[in-house]
């Protein structure tokens, strides 16, 4: 039997009704279309369907869509705001932090989840923050300058929290490509 559930995604409420084994990456991609979200492995372990939840980092290929019932969830969709990429998304751009981009949306908001919380980290930082997070075709190193790029720029006050606001902003984002 479906359950309804309130979630606001990206700034936008939506009230919708899913079985209760609906997957969070499930409800976000096959209900609301927000396909920048990627399922890489559905196991919990490649990190590429990582979203905000309640201003946290989550992997929601493991958190049932029931579970975000009342909460704020952001997406790769929501992190441009008003026509302007978020400073991570300008900083994967021109540090070369992708090939395929497959694993970009979950690796963006790993990143702004810590970024969020530790606007100076260190490389080692960046990195065991990003462990949970897979990518097949780049080198790791210009993921992490691209994070390190991404911190400056926004402690220069380039960027709304996205863990503050659920990623209220305009669909189409770098890296929120379907797939
Ligand atoms: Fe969720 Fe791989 S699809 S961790
Ligand atoms: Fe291809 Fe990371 S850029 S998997």
């Amino acid at each position: 039997m479906k359950q309804s559930i309130r979630v606001t995604v990206n700034g936008e409420e939506h009230a919708s009704e899913v079985e209760p084994r609906t997957l969070l990456v499930t409800y976000l991609r096959e209900q609301l279309d927000l396909t920048g979200t990627h399922i890489g492995c559905d196991t919990g372990q490649c990190g590429a369907c990582t979203v905000m939840l309640d201003g946290q980092p989550v992997k929601s290929c493991m958190v049932l869509a029931v579970q975000a019932d009342g909460a704020r969830v952001g997406t790769v969709e929501g992190l441009a705001t008003n026509g302007k990429y978020h400073p991570i998304q300008d900083a994967f751009w021109e540090k070369h932090g992708l090939q395929c981009g497959f694993c970009t949306p979950g690796m963006m908001m790993a990143a702004v989840g810590l970024l969020e919380r530790n606007p100076n980290p260190s490389d080692a930082e960046i990195r065991e923050q990003l462990e949970g997070n897979l990518c097949r075709c780049t080198g790791y190193q210009n993921i992490v300058a691209a994070v390190r790029s991404a911190a400056e720029a926004m402690r220069a006050g380039e960027a709304q929290p996205v863990a503050a606001s659920g990623a209220a902003g305009a669909a189409g984002a770098a890296g929120g490509e379907e797939a």
